[in-house]
């Protein structure tokens, strides 16, 4: 059995930057946690709490005596303001890319008459973009829903960064025709786009695809969909747990890639298992 993995898959250079601006933290600081998960994948955020790095969900769980830092996707503008106040220390590890689309978003509020977003609304990057938004704005998940929209005279759109490049470029194809001028910021970052297009590469030459990353993963869910369009045998799993070997009986090509928040070690586990089936 062949296994092709993905040229671009795995850890992303926000994730790995987020990681270890953690793990220096808690070098640094006594009382450090991450306000949110750091990153979308459970069984790291699992590493960094039996290190002693532990998640609050409520700011309310904030005080002096915490350093609290911002994880890769961002938070809100009301929650960032109320840390800088009550929390003893806050630690940035926000992804560039996400800071470039909450700024697009900030610029594009103060120019256009009405924004759209293609992301995913409860989000917790997108709930952060669109609080950096002061005028009318709209989320959309498809290129269909832009029909729905009124015409304008000035619409803004922007994305949130794991989102797929094709459908973004479709809904702005349709958004021109919606308005008298429209102001696109690219928002999708590099590593999205590399790692769609090496999955894609990858599912049009297999007969089964596994798709390694958090089922909470934006970027690994919409790995897993891009590849489901294009190989039916396409499974998402978090953990080689999830595999069973009567997914690869008779086949003799299996492609394989993982989110940009998955560690190279769950990827290698699933490789070494498919190996080991093949046998
Ligand atoms: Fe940043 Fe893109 Fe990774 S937004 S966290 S480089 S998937």
């Amino acid at each position: 059995m062949e296994i092709m993995v993905a040229r671009h898959a795995g850890f992303c250079f926000g994730v790995e930057r987020a990681i270890d601006i953690v793990k220096d933290a808690a070098k640094e600081y006594s009382s450090v946690v991450t306000f949110g998960p750091i990153i979308h994948n459970p069984q790291v955020v699992g590493e960094l709490t039996e290190a002693g790095v532990a998640t609050i969900k409520s700011l309310n769980k904030v005080s002096k005596d915490m350093s609290v830092v911002i994880r890769s996707h961002g938070i809100e503008r009301k929650e960032a303001e109320y840390l800088a106040e009550n929390a003893g220390n806050v630690i940035d590890a926000v992804c560039p890319f996400v800071k470039k689309a909450q700024k697009a978003a900030a610029r594009l509020s103060k120019s256009c008459d009405y924004i759209v977003i293609l992301g995913e609304s409860d989000h917790p990057e997108v709930k952060g973009i669109v609080s950096y938004i002061d005028i009318p704005y709209k989320v959309i998940e498809s290129a269909e829903e832009v029909d729905a929209l009124d015409y304008m005279e000035k619409y803004g759109f922007l994305a949130q960064t794991t989102q797929s490049i094709g459908i973004f470029e479709s809904a702005a194809e349709k958004l021109k025709k919606k308005c008298s001028e429209l102001v696109i910021a690219k928002t999708i970052c590099s590593a999205t786009e590399k790692r769609q297009e090496a999955a894609i590469e990858v599912a049009s030459k297999v007969k089964v695809m596994i798709v390694v990353g958090g089922k909470n993963s934006a970027n690994t869910t919409r790995l897993y969909h891009l590849c489901k369009e294009i190989c039916p045998h396409t499974y998402h799993i978090e953990t080689v747990s999830e595999l069973r070997v009567d997914m690869f009986q008779g086949i003799s090509k299996v492609g394989l890639t993982a989110g940009a928040s998955t560690p190279a070690y769950l990827l290698e586990k699933v490789r070494e298992y498919i190996l080991e089936v093949a046998r």
